[in-house]
């Protein structure tokens, strides 16, 4: 799967934002009608993505497009729109529930059919912001192969419980964990929560560290600003990876004396270990900072 590390947004609505998007670098971009467009602007939105992915050069960013949630009766429409532009992937915002996953899919599916040759194949990422959400979370993950990532809207799911935003972020840890947790089990990727104050960038970076640590794949962004603080923090370090090097070239050779744990300087090394190391060298080679071989 491809890496996701951030995911930037940039509202349908402005092509100036958009076309700086596609020059960001970021690993991907996501093309909004959702909440970053304002109502009365929604239906020129779906043209001016349309052209966007048409006409700007992303480079190697993923050219995403949120569209607006099944409950608002544009969905479809959305999508006709903006499938002439080819997009990568599709986000659906509000993720309820399986069935949703299911009319999504089968509508991309479609879309699909109309080129032949079958050479097109559009990813999809959900949005999960809900109380209900969560709870459905298993039948959502395993609703459509075509799933790749699992998206965590905070401000919507803080809503739904009757809770609010506080600087230690217990309210949302449930949320946090069981999107990781469940993405997980179905091989699927975590996105985390946006920090909307894009001008600390020092919040930022801690906020995203936390979110790595926890296991999530990547980070939902807003500002060009935080692209680089973001992609750092879910980019294994030069010391990490020598680290996981180092244990993964001791495994095989104590593997071949029939060993199974072994000590490191002060650390004991065993599968669980190696498998972590495996999982940072993976990471580093899907951010592109070591080969593929
Ligand atoms: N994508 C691409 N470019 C962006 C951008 C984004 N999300 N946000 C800002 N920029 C550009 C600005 O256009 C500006 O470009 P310029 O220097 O060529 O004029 C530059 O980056 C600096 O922007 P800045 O002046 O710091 O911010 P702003 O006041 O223009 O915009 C926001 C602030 C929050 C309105 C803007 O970042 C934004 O729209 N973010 C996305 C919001 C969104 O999509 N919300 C829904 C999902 S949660
Ligand atoms: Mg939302």
């Amino acid at each position: 799967m491809r890496s996701r590390r951030s995911i930037l947004y940039v509202p349908g609505s402005d092509p100036h934002k958009m076309e700086k998007a596609a020059d960001s670098g970021a690993d991907s971009v996501c093309l909004d009608l959702e909440d970053g467009v304002a109502e009365n602007r929604k239906d020129e939105a779906r043209g001016l993505i349309e052209k966007a992915l048409a006409n700007l050069d992303f480079g190697g960013s993923e050219r995403l497009v949120r569209l607006n949630a099944f409950s608002t009766g544009r969905t479809e429409l959305d999508l006709k729109a903006v499938l002439r532009g080819k997009p990568d992937g599709i986000v659906l915002p509000k993720v309820v529930d399986a069935g949703e996953v299911v009319k999504i899919d089968a509508m991309l599916e479609n879309a699909e059919k109309q080129y032949p040759g079958g050479g097109y194949r559009i990813a999809l990422i959900v949005i999960v912001e809900s109380a209900m959400g969560i709870l459905n979370l298993r039948e959502i993950c395993r609703a459509s192969s075509r799933l790749q990532a699992v998206i965590f809207g905070s401000e919507d799911f803080l809503v739904s419980i009757g809770a609010r935003r506080t600087e230690s972020g217990t309210e949302v840890l449930y949320a946090r964990s069981a999107i990781v947790v469940t993405t997980a089990a179905f091989g699927l990727q975590a996105i985390d929560l946006v920090q909307f104050n894009f001008k600390d960038l020092e919040i930022l970076e801690e906020e995203s560290r936390q979110g790595c640590a926890m296991g999530f794949s990547g980070k939902q962004i807003i500002h060009p600003a935080q692209i680089a603080p973001v992609q750092n923090a879910f980019t294994p370090s030069a010391e990490e990876i020598s680290q996981a090097l180092e244990i993964v070239q001791h495994a095989e050779a104590y593997q071949a004396q029939g060993r199974g744990a072994f000590a490191m300087g002060e650390m004991m090394v065993d599968a669980p270990v190696i498998k972590r190391a495996e999982n940072v060298l993976a990471r580093a080679r899907a951010a592109g900072v070591i080969s593929q071989t």
